[in-house]
């Protein structure tokens, strides 16, 4: 496709590949893998996604976009083959980036979607290989992956190959074991640097709190920080959360440990655990009621109020808002004693009961 970058065929695949390596010598020198706790379902979600990916849905995306070009936008073909190099990587890693993040965002937003991308919530470990696990389909669906394909088609095939190596750098780095950017965070000195590093880039501690089990440890937002390689997206939208620590606890909560074949071949095989999102007829019935909880709590105690209204743990958020639009509230109580937790849902001074269930009751 076009000329060798730097006239080097293949560079850009040399390069990733390179990376992953170098990730990986890392990540064995500092001892981390021999620690890892892995089964062989997350190796091979994770060693084999990375391979599907690599060589069979890039390949077949890229060359399904030229075929649908050639046929419907035969006169575009190479148009940007002679534009500014530099113009045309800037513009082609910023479509790329918020094409991803809305897709991903929309991946923790909507149930289907979030069935695809629940096996990357499922490790609850880092390290490079993390980032390749996914759902087969929500790789065939991701709408960065065909930008990649119409950019090449358009003539921009050096940008993307130099756009894809720095997007690796940043996305298997804030995925790997090697916390980079812990440096930074011990030097006073280097503030305004980190300040400017993170808001501009998808850091480690900023993804991996993407990856924290619960909202409870202050740390963790997994349906915040979506971005992939650049931070500025969570700041526009609204979903950005910087706390330059790193959660204990990764993972889901309540997580029924499919088997590898479902998470990875959903919908086309399902879970045979019932209580699985990807089991056959699995349901998130609403399980709000029209009366209050009385509940007991010590003084800055924490807890999450479930504001979706599907958890099974009612008033407490039970991880069931994944794959809806809600997330909990963080509660800290202020005294020790009772508090009436609203569980219609209704209320406007949550997660306290303000009496919205009676007029509720009275429809
Ligand atoms: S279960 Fe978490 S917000 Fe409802």
């Amino acid at each position: 496709m076009n000329e060798p970058l730097f006239g080097i065929e293949n560079l850009d695949g040399y390069v990733v590949i390179g990376i992953i390596l170098f990730f990986s010598l890392l990540e064995t020198i500092a001892g981390y893998l021999s620690a890892t706790k892995r089964t062989f379902s997350d190796w091979i979600q994770e060693a084999g996604g990375f391979a599907a990916l690599s060589f069979v849905y890039k390949p077949l995306i890229i060359f399904i976009a030229f075929f649908l070009g050639k046929s419907l936008i035969p006169n575009v073909q190479n148009a940007v083959a002679d534009a500014n190099l530099w113009l045309v990587l800037i513009g082609y890693l910023l479509i790329d980036d918020v094409l991803q993040y809305w897709y991903h965002r929309f991946g923790h937003e909507y149930s289907f979607l979030w069935k695809l991308h629940r096996p990357h919530h499922q490790a609850e470990e880092m390290g490079f290989f993390v980032s390749y696990r996914n759902a087969g389909l929500y790789y065939l669906m991701m709408p960065n992956i065909w930008w990649v394909g119409l950019v090449i088609f358009l003539g921009g095939a050096k940008a993307v190959a130099i756009g894809l190596i720095a997007k690796q750098i940043i996305i298997i780095g804030s995925h790997s074991t090697v916390r980079w950017d812990e440096f930074f965070y011990k030097y006073k000195s280097l503030n305004p640097l980190t300040y400017v590093l993170e808001r501009i880039f998808v850091t480690p501690a900023f993804h991996y709190a993407h990856h924290g089990k619960s909202m409870i440890d202050g740390i963790s937002d997994p349906n915040g920080n979506f971005g992939n390689m650049f931070s500025i997206w969570d700041q526009l939208f609204g979903t950005a959360k910087f706390t330059r620590r790193f959660p204990l606890e990764l993972g889901l909560v309540n997580d029924p440990k499919d088997k590898w074949t479902a998470a990875y071949f959903y919908p086309l095989i399902a879970s045979d655990k019932s209580e699985s999102e990807i089991a056959r007829g699995f349901r998130k019935d609403l399980t709000t009621k029209l009366e209050p909880t009385v509940c007991e709590f010590q003084k800055d105690e924490k807890y999450l109020w479930c504001k979706c209204g599907r958890s099974k743990n009612q008033p407490f958020c039970d991880g069931s808002h994944h794959g809806t639009k809600f997330k909990p509230l963080l509660c800290s109580a202020k005294r020790e004693g009772k508090a009436k937790l609203c569980n219609c849902k209704l209320t406007k001074s949550a997660p306290f009961c303000d009496n919205s269930h009676k007029q509720a009751e009275n429809l």
